[in-house]
């Protein structure tokens, strides 16, 4: 077992505590990676994880989320945690605002761990995760103390922590793996619904409640049915859209079953009638992977005053390493969705204010044979609106990522015969967790026309299906000039639409 003690290595409180000239050094060396992203948010340097306190507040948008922005430095190493806030008025350019909360109190002295916000009275109250480890002198046998801890950030974005713990585990017959509040009213109410791990090893999510934010009443677990879901649920998030209630979370260690779960970690949610919050009765559905893509993670969303149900999402994976690395930083995040439900399940699109994004716009329509067809190419970001019909057809390929001769590409097969699409990032620049398999798929009826939407950005794909019941995120890192997009098809011929924006990059104003 390895000392817990060398993850903290020179570690401090403060960002302003490290020398200046060794920041820039990380923030230098990330600037010149080549997989850099044009309009989806990434970490100056270090590492970008877990969208948090995802919120509307004084007329903007605050996006905060999890950061290590020295978690590459080297010569020294640095070990510096907390959350990065950003700023928007249209979840497109944002105001980078540095650090939001640092890893500085006996409460959250070794990481300011996953929460949430939530405005009240002019001020956004924020709740996140202390994590503590008491028994350090030891080697191996340090304590976790997991305290759910409060603070209030006013309109000068200054934040206040409050000094005592709101709740501090672990609690009896569960584990010390207990965080990542999720923060929500009804009536006159506060709830919180938190991650856990029972004492039998198995996940779940709590249930907590408040009348003055520092009371906090522990109600219970919520009962789902689902009592052997993985071993740990991380990220949980409860809301309702329309009479529906939705339970999302994130299980870790599910068996791959078909063609789901695949990832190292999964991500999902449950449906049903609304919560009873009096009791955690929960009347749901089976569980559903909310994106089925390779990288996806930690979802967390919002209600914004258009009453839309905004999801953010960590387009990566814990544990798994990604070839930015060499460039000193890792991680980015979903383009914003709005979800609503359709026929019981979840659907997703990216929000409208993509369209602040739109560039130079153009159609193509094409009759596609066995020979290998150019559809598009010179450009790194696009919103792509397609409508193809392959029902003549055994099969079409679309590759997006594809250079010159298309023998590097991210390869997407629409499969008439088999009913089914499949994404293969087998062959596709620098691999990433191949371990888990280089295809992800889901059934799809190509009897008939179907659409497909694609967004695409320098170094990733979020693919929407079936209306976005089915969406597939992921993360590409071909060569810069694999800008081509290439069709085929196999077997009879398939007819294709495409309706493509080239997108501007977003802005980023440091404010700080
Ligand atoms: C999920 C997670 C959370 C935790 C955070 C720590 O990626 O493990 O459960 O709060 O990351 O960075």
């Amino acid at each position: 077992m390895t000392n817990r003690r060398t993850n903290f290595i020179n570690m401090v409180k403060h960002l302003s505590d490290v020398p200046q000239n060794i920041i820039q050094k990380e923030i230098d060396l990330s600037k010149t990676s080549p997989y850099r992203q044009n309009y989806h948010i990434e970490s100056e340097s270090g590492s970008l994880g877990d969208p948090n306190g995802f919120s509307q507040f004084n007329g903007q948008y605050h996006l905060f989320y999890q950061w290590s922005p020295l978690g590459f430095s080297q010569d020294p190493h640095y070990t510096q945690h907390g959350w990065k806030h950003l700023i928007s008025k249209n979840l497109v350019d944002w105001q980078d605002w540095g650090t939001g909360i640092e890893s500085d109190t006996e409460l959250d002295k070794y990481g300011t761990y996953s929460g949430s916000a939530l405005p009240i009275n002019n001020k956004l109250f924020l709740m996140y995760t202390g994590n503590m480890w008491t028994n350090t002198e030891s080697r191996d046998d340090w304590q976790r103390i997991p305290y759910q801890v409060g603070a209030m950030m006013d309109k000068n974005n200054h934040v206040e922590k409050w000094q005592n713990p709101l709740i501090t585990g672990p609690l009896e017959n569960y584990t010390d793996h207990f965080r990542d509040p999720k923060i929500f009213k009804e009536g006159s109410n506060y709830y919180a619904v938190l991650g856990i791990q029972r004492e039998n090893l198995t996940g779940s999510v709590l249930l907590v409640k408040s009348m003055n934010l520092y009371n906090w009443q522990i109600i219970g677990e919520i009962k789902t049915g689902h009592d052997n879901l993985g071993y740990m649920w991380e990220c949980p998030d409860y809301y309702e859209i329309a009479d529906y209630g939705i339970l999302q979370f994130c299980p870790q260690g599910l068996e791959t079953k078909e063609n789901k779960f695949k990832n190292i970690y999964q991500n999902g949610y449950l449906i049903g009638k609304k919560l009873d919050l009096d009791t955690g009765k929960f009347d749901c559905s089976e569980f559903h992977e909310l994106d089925q893509g390779f990288d996806f993670y930690a979802m967390q969303t919002m209600k914004d005053n258009h009453n839309r149900r905004i999801l953010m999402a960590w387009m990566g994976l814990p544990e798994t390493k990604y070839p930015t690395e060499n460039y000193h930083y890792t991680g980015c995040m979903i383009f914003p969705r709005e979800l609503q439900v359709k026929d019981g399940f979840i659907v997703q699109k990216p929000v409208d204010e993509i369209k602040d994004l739109y560039a130079n716009h153009y159609f193509v329509q094409k009759e596609v044979d066995s020979g290998i067809q150019l559809l598009a190419e010179e450009s790194d970001a696009r919103d792509i609106e397609l409508e193809l019909d392959c029902s003549q057809a055994n099969s079409l390929t679309i590759d997006l990522f594809a250079n010159e001769d298309n023998t590097d590409h991210l390869r997407l097969i629409f499969n008439h015969k088999k009913q089914e699409f499949i994404v293969n990032r087998g062959n596709c620049g620098i691999p990433v967790s191949e371990d888990y398999g280089v295809e992800r798929s889901c059934h799809l009826n190509l009897d008939q026309k179907v659409k497909v939407r694609i967004l695409q950005d320098v170094s990733s794909a979020e693919i929407f299906l079936n209306k976005g019941r089915n969406v597939f995120s992921m993360r590409v890192f071909t060569a810069k000039d694999n800008d081509k997009i290439f069709v085929t098809s196999h077997n009879g011929t398939s007819q294709l639409k495409a309706d493509i924006h080239q997108l501007r990059s977003s802005k980023v104003t440091v404010s700080r």
